[in-house]
């Protein structure tokens, strides 16, 4: 196979740059028609790499790409999800090429989505092609490519719902995390959860001189900023009552264990340029954004923040706010607990509107599963080193349904680096990376086969 991945290279990078021309952001009802020609695109290059019965299965929202290739009913059976769909590539003047004309550069593919999740999504496709063309393909596959992971998966949860039958499988495969460094390999055995809301805060019913009114009025501004700082106490837990009542704790074991992957605290200040850390009282860097919940602003705005000055005191105050969740707390169940303490810490001088956004359900996979050891002896033939397993702090929200509806387990297979500046200006995806994943997965494939056995 290796013969095969190394005389196709420039094919496969090729094949994914122009994947990445594409523009196909999710959140934009503006990009509709490039996020349907990027399913279109995957649906075109499944068929080629030798999946059958491709095709865009339509939901309320952007269709999923689903194709299947059954070589023999008695071999395991490997379901594929990824996304086709990015973020948006706002701010454009960050970025030092355009975000839909990737480049490479020092040996990285320059381009909005070309970790998350193109980059990583199109290892699979192409890793497939590889075990179709050589003959290696050594377990049954599906694929299920969506087109709203980054808007929350809600039309994927009643694709899956609805496809129970036709998503019978023995586990879930999905390149859409990271791994510690190209010479320490790790699988990812957790998600967080999430629960995304808006808040809306209104004083006066309109904006009013801030000379003659200030002092003298709620300033919605004013107050927001003061509720949300109540959010967090001087340890940084967070405030609002019975948030934390479902977290499961680790034990001592469990965090020393933690503890032993590899971790510089300088490294981290350095690359984000930070004088010091922050976070929870009683937990380090790597616990405080994986195995504890979080709760933070992702934007906030109200007034004038146009040139120069003016002096106003606005109307209305909105903050747009995420929580990531952990075993055993429940989405639901956080975003009507975050509501109800929101609206009672308002002052009688002002009104609150929450409203809730997407959410989905923290995991944890298995580490002493077949597929886990599959994974693992993968990883270990094609980087030399055992991968650890580290819990992320990201979220994938469809990943607790898929156990909830399929009752499978997800192996978080991921290639990307935490420098890969995914949602960020000059995402990249190292192609050594890319091309490990194409030589990775089919490993897995073999290892999963036989361990069956
Ligand atoms: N692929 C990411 C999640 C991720 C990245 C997990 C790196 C672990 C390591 C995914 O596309 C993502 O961005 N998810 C969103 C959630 C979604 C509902 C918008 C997230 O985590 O913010
Ligand atoms: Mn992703
Ligand atoms: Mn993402």
């Amino acid at each position: 196979m290796n013969k095969y991945i190394n005389d196709n290279k420039d094919r496969f990078v090729n094949e994914l740059l122009d994947m990445l021309r594409i523009p196909s952001v999710s959140a934009d009802p503006k990009f509709k028609e490039d996020v349907l020609r990027t399913a279109e695109f995957v649906k075109q290059r499944l068929t080629e790499a030798g999946a059958d019965h491709v095709e865009l299965y339509e939901t309320a929202g952007n269709p999923v790409v689903y194709g299947e290739k059954i070589v023999d009913p008695n071999l395991p059976t490997v379901v594929v999800y990824g996304h086709y769909d990015v973020q948006p590539a706002d701010p454009y003047e960050l970025w030092s090429s355009p975000p839909f004309e990737p480049v490479i550069k020092d040996g990285k593919i320059y381009a909005r989505g070309a970790c998350d999740d193109k980059g990583q999504m199109y290892m699979h496709v192409k890793a497939f092609e590889t075990m179709v063309q050589t003959g290696n393909l050594a377990c049954n596959v599906k694929f299920m490519i969506e087109g709203e992971e980054e808007v929350g998966s809600t039309n994927l949860a009643t694709f899956v719902k609805e496809n129970k039958d036709r998503l019978t499988g023995d586990v879930i495969l999905i390149s859409d995390t990271g791994m510690l460094g190209n010479d320490t390999p790790s699988i990812t055995t957790g998600l967080r959860g999430l629960s995304y809301v808006e808040v809306e805060v209104t004083g006066p019913n309109r904006d009013l001189h801030s000379g003659l009114y200030g002092g003298a009025v709620a300033n919605p501004i004013n107050i927001l900023c003061q509720m949300i700082a109540s959010l967090h106490d001087e340890n940084n837990h967070i405030t609002i009552p019975g948030f934390y009542d479902n977290v499961q704790e680790l034990s001592q074991e469990e965090r020393a264990e933690m503890a032993r992957a590899p971790f510089s605290l300088e490294k981290y200040k350095q690359a984000l340029e930070l004088s010091d850390i922050h976070g929870e009282a009683g937990y380090v860097t790597m616990e405080r954004n994986s195995i504890r919940p979080a709760l933070d602003v992702n934007g906030i705005w109200g007034g004038y923040t146009g040139e120069g000055a003016k002096t106003v005191i606005a109307s209305k105050a909105y903050a747009k706010i995420s929580m990531r969740l952990v075993p055993n707390q429940s989405s639901e169940e956080i975003t009507e607990k975050f509501k109800r303490h929101f609206e009672s810490i308002a002052p009688k001088s002002i009104k609150v509107v929450v409203k809730p956004h997407h959410g989905g359900e923290p995991v944890v996979t298995p580490t002493d599963s077949v597929a886990y050891q599959a994974a693992s002896r993968a990883y270990e033939e094609t980087f030399g080193v055992k991968p650890i397993p580290v819990r992320s702090g990201g979220s994938i929200p469809i990943v607790a349904m898929f156990k909830s509806e399929l009752g499978l387990d997800s192996v978080l297979m991921g290639f990307g680096l935490d420098t890969d500046a995914i949602h960020s200006p000059n995402e990249h995806f190292g192609v050594f990376n890319f091309m490990k994943g194409i030589e990775t997965i089919p490993l897995f494939y073999k290892h999963f086969a036989e361990l069956k056995k």
